[in-house]
């Protein structure tokens, strides 16, 4: 069957449809998806929380996931992953996001700083592998650090709607009790369900340091302990073994938790996520020669950076979100020479064929098309 919205697009050409409904309401589309911010809470020092109503397109998002939203900023349009914090479950067609706010990011000062009601942003769907599986498992293990709770606090506040009645553990690592975004909640949340254990860790900090009273009724709190290591994992989770694992957080965190299940031999029931990319360590024979930037003309020194930092370096601007391979915003193609892909080490050399900027660094010579 001809899809309506094709035939009025072609009435339209040169412009897609969406171009004349956006000057209506920026709301109003055919086919792209958009969201409107309708709230915005700035309870937690240096993070803000979005509430989002999306198009009619949204389809929802399974709890771990994360969305790229598109947000204009002095005329150009920049590509971020954020992970809704709502659960799965949410039936108003809302979206929430928590955005930590990095000193000198782009993005999330922006939001931090700007975002108000009305704002309108460009929605990507939800996409990722990170997410609880839709059979649940019979024991389910948490732990987060600093803005990697986002993911995990979808899948926790899943759980708690669905009234999940096997054990689960949270185990959340943060600066200080301050800066625990929905903290308030937890605490609900750890009140509700006895088989929900909830323990929040604020390494090298003393309880003197505490601003306020800890208030806190239900979350165990612990001020001043180790880092994650065995021991914590067998107090908090004695049943770790049986439980499949979901872990979100700094490179520290992820690699102490992958160390203790790789001593386990339990790497397949550890699932985990990461905000930022872990590289192979570049090999100094691979820095010579020189990028082309054929569609733009410009040439630069070959820094052995990955290609997204060398064409941001030379004064260019290619579109990316995630800056770690995951949402292809930055694909371009390389017409000749060799990349080595930081992430595997694994290096190509095809002609013409598409790879990711932000993980992908020349190898001597290369031209890449934008
Ligand atoms: C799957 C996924 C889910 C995520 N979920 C969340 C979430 O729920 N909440 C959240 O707060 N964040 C989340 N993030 C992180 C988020 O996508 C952004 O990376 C973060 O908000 C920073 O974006 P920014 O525009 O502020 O910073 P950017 O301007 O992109 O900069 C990020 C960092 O890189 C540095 N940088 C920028 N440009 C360059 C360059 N050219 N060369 C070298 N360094 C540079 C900056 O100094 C800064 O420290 C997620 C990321 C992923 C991949
Ligand atoms: S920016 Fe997401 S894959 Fe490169």
């Amino acid at each position: 069957m001809v899809d309506l919205v094709d035939v009025v697009q072609t009435l339209t050409t040169p412009h897609p449809l969406d171009r004349y409904l956006e000057l209506i309401r920026p709301t109003l589309t055919a086919r792209r998806m958009r969201a409107e911010v309708t709230h915005v809470r700035r309870s937690t020092p240096g993070s803000v929380t979005l509430t989002l109503r999306p198009t009619r397109q949204w389809r929802g998002h399974a709890a771990g996931q994360y969305v790229q939203i598109g947000v204009v900023i002095d005329g150009i349009r920049h590509l971020r992953c954020y992970s809704p914090v709502n659960p799965e479950s949410r039936r108003d067609r809302h979206i929430q996001l928590t955005v930590k706010a990095h000193t000198g990011g782009l993005v999330s000062e922006h939001l931090y700083r700007h975002a108000a009601p009305g704002l309108v942003v460009d929605l990507e769907p939800a996409a990722g592998t990170f997410r609880l599986p839709a059979a649940r498992p019979d024991r389910i293990l948490l732990i987060s650090g600093g803005s990697g709770i986002t993911p995990v606090l979808s899948m926790l506040r899943t759980l708690a709607d669905e009234g999940y009645r096997e054990p689960v553990t949270f185990l959340h690592y943060a600066k200080s009790p301050v800066l625990v975004p929905h903290r308030a909640e937890l605490d609900a949340i750890a009140q509700a369900h006895p088989n929900i254990r909830i323990e929040l860790r604020y390494p090298g900090r003393r309880a003197a340091d505490d601003l306020e009273p800890v208030t806190i009724r239900s979350c165990t709190e612990v001020s001043g302990g180790g880092y994650f290591d065995y021991d914590e994992l067998e107090r908090v989770a004695p049943w770790f073994a049986d439980a499949q694992t979901f872990v979100c957080g700094p490179n520290a965190l992820m690699d102490a938790v992958r160390k203790v299940f790789e001593a386990e031999q339990l790497a397949d029931r550890l699932h985990t996520e990461e905000f930022t990319l872990t590289t192979v360590p570049v090999d100094d024979s691979d820095v010579h020669g020189a990028v082309s930037f054929t569609a733009s003309g410009v040439r630069a020194a070959n820094s052995g950076a990955s290609l997204l930092d060398q064409a941001e370096a030379a004064g260019l601007q290619p579109e990316y979100g995630c800056r770690m391979g995951i949402c292809f915003s930055c694909t371009a193609v390389r017409r000749s020479g060799c990349t080595r892909d930081l992430r595997t080490g694994e290096t190509g050399s095809d002609p013409d064929q598409p790879i990711q900027l932000c993980v992908s660094a020349p190898v001597g010579d290369v031209e890449i098309d934008i």
